[in-house]
């Protein structure tokens, strides 16, 4: 048995990660700050039974003392998603990157060496591609013009062909686009430093587009699937922007939770290692509104050609060194997924 120190406990994603580390016999202890970006409601006391205790993990000695006997940190607490503007900046790198330089600071003190924490895809920017002629590419933004002109895969550096998406591996170049996106990858950067100063470990899981019970509504921060279930639970038709084909990899948040009780058991991996997080069968934007209002029986998806400057094309993953050296697996296939999530209860 292994006792977890959990961050962000009591959101989203660390709600499911709290029952699998339960259920997979560790004992936990939670520390959440119950950010009201997050939780408009207040926190409950408990967990599945575990308490929470509320704290910023920029405070130093909340941290010190939740450290205490602790063998691995799970380290969940983010604030997520585009965000609203810029004046969001501060916010995103004092609770992503000050709060997670704190949380080490105090590990390397209470020499808890091993942490796993959660990454983003959106570390890799776009997706990785290729030209039918001219071979593998990372394309940079796409340009307004082209989106206004209904272009929306990006072109071909070369002859300016549509390029095709293809699975991206963990080698692939990191190119953060948001400031939401340089934090998570300031928390890799910060944490591999730390690694390998401290002879410590790091798992780094980049989940791909978690969805599932719990996951907060229709909020600036709310991704595309509670957007979606939102406005078909008010009987409206989802609004899919661009053609519709902009493809992702929908993973279900209980497949998330297991791919973290995975990390913690895997053999101690020394240094840094980043996986993706996805269950490598990628869907279109689209796919998913009409699967999601098929099972929601609502109004059938509306291709509206809008779209948002900061969203890349494509962005699908490969699961595989996840499976090679965690020995993680998505179980949760995307039909499945969404009757479930059509009927699961949201964050208010
Ligand atoms: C999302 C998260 C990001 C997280 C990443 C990986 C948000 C806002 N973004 O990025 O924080 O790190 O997954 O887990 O939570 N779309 C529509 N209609 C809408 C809204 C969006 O068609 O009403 C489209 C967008 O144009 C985009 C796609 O859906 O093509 C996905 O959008 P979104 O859910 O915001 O997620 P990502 O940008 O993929």
């Amino acid at each position: 048995m292994t006792h977890v120190l959990l961050t962000g406990g009591a959101g989203f994603i660390g709600t499911h990660v709290t029952a699998a580390l339960l259920a997979a016999g560790h004992s936990v202890a939670i520390l959440d700050s119950g950010h009201p970006a997050a939780h408009r409601r207040p926190l409950p006391e408990a967990i599945a039974g575990v308490p929470i205790q509320v704290a910023d993990l920029r405070d130093r000695d909340a941290v010190a003392g939740a450290l205490r006997g602790v063998d691995v940190v799970v380290h969940q607490a983010a604030m997520v998603g585009m965000g609203v503007d810029l004046t969001d900046l501060p916010a995103y790198v004092g609770s992503n990157d000050l709060a997670t330089a704190v949380l080490l600071a105090e590990m390397t003190r209470a020499k808890v060496r091993r942490l796993v924490l959660a990454s983003s895809m959106v570390v890799y920017g776009e997706g990785s591609y290729a030209c039918p002629e001219h071979g593998p590419q990372r394309p940079p933004a796409r340009a307004r013009r082209d989106l206004e002109a209904a272009h929306f895969e990006p072109p071909c550096t070369v002859c300016r062909a549509p390029l095709v998406s293809i699975p991206i591996d963990e080698d692939g170049s990191l190119d953060p686009r948001s400031v939401y996106a340089v934090t998570k990858l300031a928390q890799e950067h910060l944490s591999a430093t730390w690694a390998r100063q401290s002879d410590g470990s790091v798992v780094a899981l980049r989940y791909h587009n978690v969805y599932g019970p719990g996951m907060p509504r229709d909020t600036p921060y709310s991704g595309v699937a509670a957007i979606f279930r939102s406005a078909l639970a008010a009987g409206e038709a989802p609004r899919v922007f661009e053609d519709g084909r902009q493809r992702r990899d929908f993973v279900h948040v209980t497949d998330v939770a297991q791919a973290n009780v995975a990390a913690l058991e895997a053999t101690e991996r020394p240094g840094f290692s980043a996986y993706n997080i996805a269950s490598g069968r990628p869907a279109t934007v689209g796919d998913m509104a009409r699967i999601l209002a098929s099972v929601m029986a609502g109004p059938a998806p509306v291709v509206t050609g809008e779209f948002r400057l900061g969203d890349v094309r494509h962005v699908v993953a490969s699961p595989r060194r996840a499976a090679d050296e965690l020995g993680f697996t998505a179980a949760v296939d995307l039909s499945a997924g969404m009757a479930d999530f059509a009927v699961a209860e949201l964050r208010a």
